[in-house]
């Protein structure tokens, strides 16, 4: 049994927003643990990333079934530590998990079937020693399987109380207003919305965000600092400890173009004439958007959770600002 004791002054420290309809607030910054909670990264670490963002007042962490490596690893490791540390906190945390991807062989290990959901919530719930998630994300849409099958899992997890409300990920605009509307019609609200969106990554403001403004749903924002390219990490090069230095990383060096950097150098002046780092800047300029409920970070190092975290100290942008950022990243 370990010691932890989080920051009594914890929800002082970040804010909350409404998620879309619902009865429930997110953090404005939540945790991911898509990297660095695997089995090939160390449990302390893990350890310290996640009491620096409870103890910041970050009560969201979000996992998927395939997270690691390997595949499943990061929920052992987020079930290790909430035995042994977060337990006591268990309701005052956001859990979520999905599935959706390639998680063991054969047809029954991947997509948006029941057969495969149910069976990855279970294995995931085993994996994580949990009763029940807080959110179940169908991971993706699957072109495969009818969408009112998916959504008919959800409504049943979520009925059977092994998730307390139902998301989805990864749908283009078009389908998450059926993917809503098939669920509204079950009686199980679709909660949330997981997209990717950055500055270098905009295809939500071409009709998803008006889906979910217009629905009540709300949306957390994946990557949104584009897996740390968004950030001063990759001014200088590529640092021995980065994610584009790891080989089993989503982060691919080829990636890093001289075009981005070009853009990243031009955003980093800004965010420096703001008296804030990029990261800050790139995470609050995601959230001047009242559709954004929350915007889900990475970390490797608890510096960065602390310097994202006090990103909202100052979230407000001037017209030019906003004018110069758009002309950088092409949008004028
Ligand atoms: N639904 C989906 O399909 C999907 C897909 C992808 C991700 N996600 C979710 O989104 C979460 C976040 O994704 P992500 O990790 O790609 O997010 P991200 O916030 O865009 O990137 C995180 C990386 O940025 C760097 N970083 C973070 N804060 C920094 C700071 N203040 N200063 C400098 N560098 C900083 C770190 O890089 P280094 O590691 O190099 O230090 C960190 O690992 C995942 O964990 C997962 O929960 C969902």
């Amino acid at each position: 049994m370990n010691s932890y004791v989080p920051s009594p002054n914890r929800y002082e420290l970040t804010k909350y927003r409404r998620c879309g309809q619902s009865g429930i607030q997110l953090p404005l910054i939540s945790l991911g643990l898509w990297h660095n909670f695997g089995g090939v990264d160390t449990l302390e670490n893990a350890r310290r990333l996640l009491f620096a963002a409870f103890d910041l007042g970050i009560t969201h962490f979000d996992l998927a079934n395939n997270y690691g490596p390997p595949y499943g690893s990061a929920e052992q490791t987020f079930g290790a530590i909430l035995a042994t540390d977060l337990r006591p906190y268990r309701d005052e945390l956001i859990i979520s998990t999905k599935a959706g991807y390639d998680m063991w062989p054969g047809p029954y290990g991947d997509g948006g079937s029941r057969k495969y959901l149910v069976a990855s919530l279970d294995q995931s719930l085993k994996r994580m020693g949990l009763e029940y998630v807080d959110i179940f994300y169908s991971h993706r849409p699957d072109p495969d399987t009818p969408l009112e099958e998916t959504m008919m899992v959800l409504d049943h997890v979520v009925r059977q109380g092994k998730a307390l409300y139902a998301g989805i990920s990864n749908y283009d605009a078009e389908k998450t207003d059926r993917a809503v509307s098939i669920l509204r019609e079950l009686g199980t609200p679709c909660l949330i919305h997981q997209a990717k969106y950055s500055m270098f990554e905009r295809w939500v403001e071409r009709g998803l965000l008006d889906v979910l403004r217009t629905t009540g749903t709300g949306c957390i924002a994946f990557s949104p600092l584009a897996q740390g390219l968004l950030t001063d990490r990759y001014l200088k090069g590529i640092p021995g400890d980065s994610r584009a230095a790891k080989a089993y990383s989503a982060l691919k060096t080829a990636e890093i173009t001289r075009e981005k950097l070009t853009k990243v150098t031009a955003l980093n002046a800004i965010a420096e004439r703001r008296n804030q780092t990029l990261a800050q800047m790139a995470l609050v300029w995601l959230l001047r958007r009242p559709e954004v409920t929350s915007v889900l970070i990475g970390a490797s190092k608890v510096e960065q959770i602390h310097n994202c975290a006090a990103a909202l100290s100052r979230a407000d942008f001037e017209g030019e600002e906003l004018e110069q950022i758009e002309r950088i990243l092409g949008h004028d």
